[in-house]
This record gives C-alpha cells, structure tokens and sequence, in this order.
C-alpha cells in the first residue's frame, strides 16, 4: 500500500465538510489602519476568534476523524506546549475519545488549564520533561505502548488539509465583493498551515502570492528549502513565538512548501512584539506572538504591498498575559528606545540628581537602577536602565553616559551580560 504524501485542493473541499459544524467560520476582515499605515488593502483572517483561539482545531479535528472507528476507540495522543494540545482536547470532548495529552513541565499554567478545559473527562494531561524534545519521545513512547494514535501538529496530510480550510473560507468570504487577493502572508513553525492554505490558494487563486513568515530566531523552513534543499534540524532556536519556533519543519510539509511558498520571510523577535503591541492598542486585537507574524512582515514588504490587496492569517490569540511585560521589553528594545549601563556611581548624597540633569533628556526616564556592589570606597557599580523618548537620542546618551563615567559598559548589545542581568 503507498502511503499518501502529498494534499490536493480535493482533500481541503472534504475536509471543510468535515468541519462545517465543528469550527467558526472566522471573520474576514478589512483592516483600516493597516491599510493606511502601508498604503493598501490589508484584510485579516481573524482566526484568533476561532474555538480554541487558534486555526489548530481545524487540523487536529481533521486528522482524528480521519481514523478508523477502530483507532479513534483506543484514543489519541499528542505532543504539545499548546495550540494543538488545544484543538486535539476540544476533538476529544466533541467526538467523547480519549486522548492524553504530553506537555512539557514548563508549559505555563493557563495552557495547561484551557487544554483542561476543552478535553473535559476526555483528556488527561500528563506533564513531562523539560523541553518539547524529551516530551515528545516519551509521548511517542507511550503511544507505541498503548497502541494508540499520535496526532501530528503538522507533518500529517489530514492535519494539513484541516489548516487548508480557512483558504476556501478566505476565497468564499471575498468573492460577493470580487476581492483578489495578491498575496497572502501566513506563519511557518511546522508548516502545516502554510502548506494547507498555499496548496488552496495554488488551485483557486493562482495570482496570489503566498509568502511564509518565520521568527528571525527558527526560519526551519526558510533554511529548509532555500538554503539546505533538505530537512535540516535547526542546532539551536530561540523559543520566544512559541508556536512558530520549530527546529525541523516535517518531510511532507517541506515537499509542500517547495511547491507552493513563493518567499520567506523572517521577522526579528522584538518586531513581532512590537506588531502585538501595535495590534492590541490600534486594532484592539489580542494576537499571540505567532499569531502576530503575518502583520509584522507587513513591514518588509512595504513596497511590493503598496497599492496592492493583501491577507494576514491572524493565526492564534493565546497570549498568556503574564508575558506583556517580556512583550513590551523586547519591543522597546528593538525599536532602540530602552538602553542599560553598568557604570561607577559616586556613592555621595546628590550624585543621582546630578546623573539626571548631566546625562538624560527632559523626557528620558530611569526604569532600572540597581547597586550590583558597594564597594568601601565611595563608588558602586551600578545598572542603570534608561527609557528614551526618541530613539534618535541614543548618541546623545551615549556621549553623556561616557562624560560621566568612561568605563561604562553598554549592554543592550552584549547577549550574556544582558540574559545576565535583566
Ligand atoms: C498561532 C500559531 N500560528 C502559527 C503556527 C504554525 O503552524 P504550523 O506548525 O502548521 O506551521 C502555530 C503552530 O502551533 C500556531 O500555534
């Protein structure tokens, strides 16, 4: 028997049978703001509004009524930190499977509760190893075991036609009002919904260009298919759009996306907070980090864009709100507007009064200012965090910060220092 390796536009019509009273038909919507900040028409697919706050029940649904009576009788198993722990919890519930459910251990609490939430008796959540790897194996593991079955989050042709659907939604949605699309951005972690949603779109809207939006700090797919022309595991990624950051992108979607990815993009972390910050004051959309990818290629791509008709798949809304703090951060960061110093700081009454009228801006602001040692003497090293009012300001501060004590260390640019210390 050959296995099925490959996803037809065929499969995404049957699938979205499959699902038409499972998921919300999401809103396509037109996006004003957007539309005038890059001087053309954004529309967004808001799939954050879905279910499960996020496209993953679309895939996950898909893929376990797709087992045989037999199968879906010995339950489901799955390996996840979230979004499609989600949607395998909230299948159980409606189909009355078992499924049990591996995260990590530090997944964060509110993950653990809504996956809870959704699988009600349905789902046992078991909680292993410290990274996605080791819970995985020992998922995989007991799967074998048990003779259950795994559901995969991506490399699985049933989870990739699931994601596929919201294409044929985004296509039936914009054809009252003759809407053409030309081009479509859409996040990459494993590469199930690009490669559903791109496949749609190759079949029906052949003049839209689909271009794959990665996390700066895991682009699997970018050096997948452009640099390696071969799955490569990534030695190292940074975990911040969790989601998104994905080491090894899966065989089946690599094949896909050779296909149907007409370019890649990757967006540095502290832009995507940037754009979920922007999201939430202008837009009053709440989007998770990978959620948030799509729109902050915006940037990018300001000149291919101008005058032209673009979707953003608003993939997830699951942003844990114990994380705004580390979103804001990384966001002032990257737009150069939070600066730290160690310095020597006279130990003496009026030496701060004196740091403020010698070295800052009217509008600048001490967010951080902390001794990391007295010493006898009347110095102490100190680290100093300094929130300017205009970005442009850094070479001023940076002037005065050495007029004031010339062994300063600068650290928004020293990696160690900066994990180190803040
Ligand atoms: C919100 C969100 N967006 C995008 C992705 C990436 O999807 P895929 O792994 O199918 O590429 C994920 C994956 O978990 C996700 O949760």
């Amino acid at each position: 028997m050959t296995v099925k390796t490959t996803v037809s536009s065929k499969d995404i019509d049957e699938a979205f049978l499959q699902l038409k009273d499972i998921v919300k038909e999401t809103p396509l919507q037109k996006d004003h703001y957007l539309s005038q900040k890059y001087d053309c028409n954004v529309y967004l697919k808001r799939e954050d509004l879905q279910w499960v706050r996020s496209f993953k029940l679309r895939g996950a649904y898909n893929a376990i009524v797709a087992l045989n009576e037999h199968d879906q009788q010995n339950g489901i198993t799955c390996a996840s930190a979230g979004n499609h722990a989600q949607g395998v919890a909230y299948t159980a519930s409606k189909l009355n499977l078992k499924a049990v459910i591996f995260m990590p251990v530090t997944t964060p609490l509110q993950k653990i509760d809504q996956v809870k939430f959704f699988g009600g008796n349905n789902a046992e959540v078991v909680l292993t190893g410290d990274t996605f790897d080791e819970c995985l194996k020992e998922a995989l593991v007991y799967t074998e075991d048990n003779k259950m079955n795994f559901i995969d989050p991506f490399n699985n042709i049933y989870t990739i036609a699931g994601q596929g659907t919201l294409a044929k939604e985004i296509l039936e949605q914009s054809k009252d009002d003759a809407i053409q699309f030309d081009y479509l951005f859409a996040a990459i972690g494993g590469g199930g919904l690009i490669s559903g949603v791109g496949t749609y779109f190759k079949a029906h809207s052949p003049q839209t260009s689909i271009i794959g939006v990665e996390p700066a700090g895991a682009s699997s797919m970018y050096t997948s298919v452009v640099l390696e022309n071969q799955v490569v595991t990534l030695p190292e990624i940074d975990k911040f759009v969790d989601g998104a950051s994905v080491a090894r992108v899966g065989e089946i979607t690599f094949d896909i996306s050779k296909n149907v990815v007409d370019d890649y993009i990757q967006v540095h972390e502290g832009a995507v907070c940037s754009t979920i910050l922007d999201m939430y004051s202008k837009q009053a959309i709440i989007a998770e980090p990978a959620g948030a990818l799509s729109v902050a290629a915006l940037d990018q791509y300001q000149s291919e864009i101008k005058g032209k008709t673009v979707v953003c798949v608003v993939s997830g809304g699951n942003n844990d709100i114990n994380r705004m703090k580390e979103i804001e951060e990384r966001s002032l960061l990257f737009e150069e507007m939070k600066h730290y110093f160690i310095l020597n700081f006279p130990q003496r009454p009026g030496a701060l009064r004196e740091f403020v009228n010698e070295v800052l801006g009217p509008k600048d602001d001490i967010t951080k200012f902390e001794y990391l040692k007295k010493s006898s003497q009347n110095t102490g090293t100190v680290i100093i965090g300094i929130q300017l009012n205009n970005h442009k300001d850094l070479e001023n501060l940076k002037a005065n910060v050495d007029e004031f004590d010339k062994s300063n260390i600068y650290i928004n640019e020293n990696k160690m220092l900066y994990s180190l210390l803040i």
